[in-house]
């Protein structure tokens, strides 16, 4: 952890105040270094206490992101968050976690953006990523699996983002297959899975999340106001980002790890219980095909299984889903 970083552990475990001698101990430095560091968080918009009596108070932290904020917040985690990188503005967080993946960033780095000026979706869609509104980001992961199981780290992130709403919000969303998060049937996050793959074996997985967050109906274009939301317009306050960031990448470390020992299943499980599609009369556009059939399960790798009109099974591994 960086010194800023362990500063703002220190500051958040002991609520009531630490001292700068307590501080100076801990960090293995003189008080006025201390002193020099908490200028510079205060600078950033952290808004610290000092009194002779109680020693440092943070009483408040800015509505931005900080590497070191999100490190101090997250703690120890397996894979996910042990690299975190925050960038004002990118073209895509999918683009510059691809440049890290092809140099030293270590798997479970997780690249957040407060605004992209290319943000994509699926499908070759536009995502609008509007400054400090939202959840942008990537997390690189080099999962032990085929390139036939990515869907399973789609399943593991859709399951993870409801978890993280639920404890942070109280709000139980649904899922639509594979990767949309709907609040009472609107869109409120979605996944952007792109991976290097040689036949046999993944090489590098992206999982590009956005979520909305703050966004006000306002933010959105006309064309999307009845189809998306915001967690902000679904509980009528604004909800922090980074504390939500922190539960989505926890909630995650979690999930991978129950991939990683090879039980897929407990997530699949969790998914279809909140899972809008299941059951239903579903359309899925897969390129030029539209197959329409009634969405029954998911199989072992994530895949959507769709009984067709014929009573045979297929097996939808990505595509555009049309509910009823
Ligand atoms: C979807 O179409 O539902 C997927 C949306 C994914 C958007 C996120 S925002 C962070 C990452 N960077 C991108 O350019 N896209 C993903």
């Amino acid at each position: 952890m960086t010194v800023d970083a362990s500063i703002l552990c220190a500051l958040r475990e002991m609520s009531w105040g630490v001292s700068g001698a307590e501080l100076s101990r801990q960090l293995g430095m003189t008080r006025a270094g201390v002193w020099g560091h908490i200028e510079q968080l205060r600078a950033l918009g952290y808004d610290i206490e000092a009194s002779p009596h109680r020693g440092y108070r943070l009483l408040s932290s800015p509505d931005s992101l900080h590497a070191d904020d999100l490190y101090s917040r997250l703690g120890l985690t397996r894979v996910i968050g042990r690299e975190i990188h925050v960038f004002q503005e990118t073209t895509s967080t999918n683009d510059v976690a691809a440049r890290l993946a092809r140099g030293e960033a270590r798997e479970g780095a997780v690249v957040f953006a407060e605004s992209q000026s290319k943000g994509r979706g699926r499908m070759g869609r536009v995502w609008l990523s509007p400054a400090g509104k939202g959840l942008w980001f990537t997390v690189l992961l080099r999962p032990n699996i085929a390139p036939a199981g990515a869907t399973q780290l789609t399943i593991a992130a859709a399951t993870a983002l409801a978890r993280a709403i639920t404890l942070q919000t109280g709000i139980v969303p649904d899922i639509k297959w594979p990767n949309d998060i709907l609040i009472r049937g609107r869109k409120v996050a979605g996944i952007l899975t792109e991976m290097s793959a040689e036949l046999d074996h993944l090489k590098d997985l992206l999982l590009g999340i956005g979520m909305d967050v703050n966004l006000e109906t306002e933010d959105f274009p006309a064309a999307l106001r009845q189809t998306a939301t915001s967690l902000a317009i679904e509980t009528g306050a604004k909800v922090n980002r980074s504390e939500l960031a922190v539960a989505i990448l926890r909630e995650l470390d979690r999930d991978y790890d129950l991939i990683n020992k090879g039980h897929f299943e407990v997530l699949a499980e969790q998914w279809q219980e909140r899972c809008s599609t299941l059951g239903r009369e579903v359309s899925i556009r897969v390129g030029d095909r539209v197959i329409r059939g009634q969405a029954e399960s998911l199989d072992d790798d994530g895949a959507l299984l769709v009984r067709g009109a014929h009573g045979h099974l297929e097996r939808i591994i990505g595509g555009d889903v049309t509910v009823g």
